[in-house]
């Protein structure tokens, strides 16, 4: 598999909410190469402060050459990432993981939750353009209708169709995205790509399995090294062990992890 630790361009940074920025980096070898699911590790700061790079997923690609990130200001490196400015320069590695395996013959249905849009957006795109015939369905939720109305609009003017939730009810259903699943009656044989917090994925693996709908989800466990290389990011499997989600991830079948059900 192919990496790239590049010095890239920020050609466009956008504030789409208080604290939601989506950065465009001018970057073709990692543009041309990135699959749906795949992230990078930015160096979120100018020396070795954080020392570690931030893993981020790919969200969109364009014209071959620029591809975009889309994250939430949580802590040090997302503030540090948040101020810079078009025109300079991140250290990025990447494309990484092991993305989603995507499905064209059946009805597909992307189901995200707060910033685990962002892989979605890829997804959908990807899907789009290689089978216009068969255009998945998009359940995404957020706490409010200020962080999810953006990502609503670029599913939208990719021409899906999206069901929106919202925990305060501002925007779409008001509640979870597992209700609004399960209210749209998917036919046997579908499957969903998900990515989100970690009680929605797993509420979403158990309605799967009840259906008997495939379920590949996507781990934004916390990450270190990015590359296999420490134990930063370990998640246990259902026959035993441990796989690394940075990279037999982020994305695994919903069936092969170990979930911690409380
Ligand atoms: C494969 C992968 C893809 C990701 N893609 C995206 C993305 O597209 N957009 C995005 O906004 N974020 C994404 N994340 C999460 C992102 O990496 C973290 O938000 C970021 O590393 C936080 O860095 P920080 O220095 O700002 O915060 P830190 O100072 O490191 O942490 C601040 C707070 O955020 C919490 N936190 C850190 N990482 C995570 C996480 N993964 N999930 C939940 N809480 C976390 C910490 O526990 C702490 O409470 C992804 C993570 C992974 C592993
Ligand atoms: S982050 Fe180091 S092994 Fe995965």
């Amino acid at each position: 598999m192919s990496q790239f630790q590049k010095k890239t361009q920020i050609t466009r940074l956008e504030r789409l909410g208080s604290d939601i920025i989506r950065i465009t980096l001018d970057s073709p070898e990692i543009s041309k190469i990135a699959t749906p699911g795949q992230f990078v590790m930015v160096r979120t700061g100018k020396g070795k402060d954080p020392l570690l790079r931030r893993p981020f997923s790919i969200s969109q690609v364009s014209n071959g050459r620029y591809f975009q990130i889309l994250f939430k200001v949580v802590g040090r490196g997302t503030a540090l990432l948040a101020h810079c400015r078009e025109g300079e320069y991140l250290s990025v590695l990447g494309p990484l993981g092991s993305g989603f395996q995507i499905d064209y013959t059946t009805i597909n249905c992307l189901v995200g939750g707060g910033m685990g849009i962002a892989p979605l957006l890829f997804l959908g795109k990807w899907m789009s353009r290689k089978c216009p015939d068969n255009l998945p369905l998009v359940v995404i939720g957020a706490r409010t209708e200020g962080e999810l109305e953006p990502l609503v609009k670029d599913f939208q003017e990719i021409g899906l169709s999206v069901y929106p939730a919202t925990d305060d009810g501002s925007l779409g259903h008001h509640g979870f995205v597992i209700d609004v699943l399960k209210n749209l009656n998917l036919d046997a044989g579908s499957k969903t790509y998900v990515c989100g917090p970690y009680p929605m994925m797993l509420a979403v693996h158990l309605f799967c399995k009840e259906k008997g709908f495939s379920c590949q989800v996507s781990m934004e466990t916390s990450m270190a090294c990015g590359m296999g290389a420490c134990l930063g990011c370990i998640v246990p499997v259902e026959r035993g062990g441990y796989a690394h989600s940075c990279f037999d991830g982020p994305v695994f079948d919903a069936e092969e992890l170990l979930w911690e059900v409380k």
